[in-house]
């Protein structure tokens, strides 16, 4: 199998002031086309900052990121941010949605194209057939990560990394949350979530766990 995503001795150090903090300390990871990842571990483990190198949201201080065999440390800004618009989704766990626009308007936000049809298309797919016009706050909190996850999908990307998608949902709508990951998973994307719950967790098909900055199988 080819890997979608390598990350290889990869460091992060925010720097505040005098202040340091090595969020990640040396992190090897390999993510087959098409897996199922959840990462779990405690606060503070560095998980979001894993996310953001993967979806080049950031860069590592330290180490490479190669996605789709190509190292983004030796591609321009410009050639990133076309990598991440085209090959990457993002899920956060607070929706991200914005509260002026319906749930089509939020779909077609990365659109380069506005197309209406594949926003309804998409809408569909997530489950949220009729429901185009609603703005957010006309839509359950489940109903709303199903947009973000339509939204993501707006420029079919290879790769979902989901921060904590069901942080604030409850059990019912965490499950279809995690079904309808599943579903798209089982449709060939690659997807990587981060989890404090196990119950989400169970959906992928493995999960690694971090600590102090590293990465534990
Ligand atoms: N922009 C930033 N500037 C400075 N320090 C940061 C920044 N982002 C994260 N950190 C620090 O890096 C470390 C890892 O943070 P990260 O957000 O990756 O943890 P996490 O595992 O996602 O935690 P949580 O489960 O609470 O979301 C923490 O010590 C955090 O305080
Ligand atoms: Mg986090």
């Amino acid at each position: 199998m080819t890997d979608i995503l390598e990350i290889k001795e990869a460091w992060k150090t925010y720097k505040m002031g005098t202040e340091e903090v090595n969020a990640l300390r040396g992190v090897n990871f390999n993510l087959e086309e098409g897996s199922f990842l959840a990462v779990m571990g405690p606060s503070g483990s560095g998980k979001s900052t894993l996310l953001h190198l993967a979806g080049m949201l950031d860069l590592p201080s330290k180490g490479d990121v190669i996605l789709k065999g190509k190292n983004i440390s030796d591609l321009s800004g410009k050639e990133q941010a076309h990598l991440r618009r085209n090959q990457i989704g993002f899920v956060f766990q607070r929706f991200n949605l914005l509260s002026q626009l319906t749930a089509m308007e939020n779909v077609m936000l990365p659109m380069l194209k506005q197309d209406k049809e594949k926003a309804q298309e998409i809408l569909d797919r997530v489950g949220l057939e009729g429901k185009y016009d609603r703005l957010p706050t006309q839509l359950s909190g489940g109903e709303e990560q199903r947009v973000a996850i339509a939204r993501a999908l707006a420029n079919d990307p290879l790769l979902i990394l989901a921060d904590e998608p069901t942080g604030e949902l409850d059990t019912h709508n965490s499950r279809m949350i995690m079904e309808l990951l599943t579903k798209l998973n089982q449709e060939g994307m690659s997807i990587i979530i981060v989890t404090h719950d196990p119950m989400a967790a169970e959906y992928a098909h493995k999960t690694v766990e971090m600590r102090d900055g590293k990465i534990f199988s």
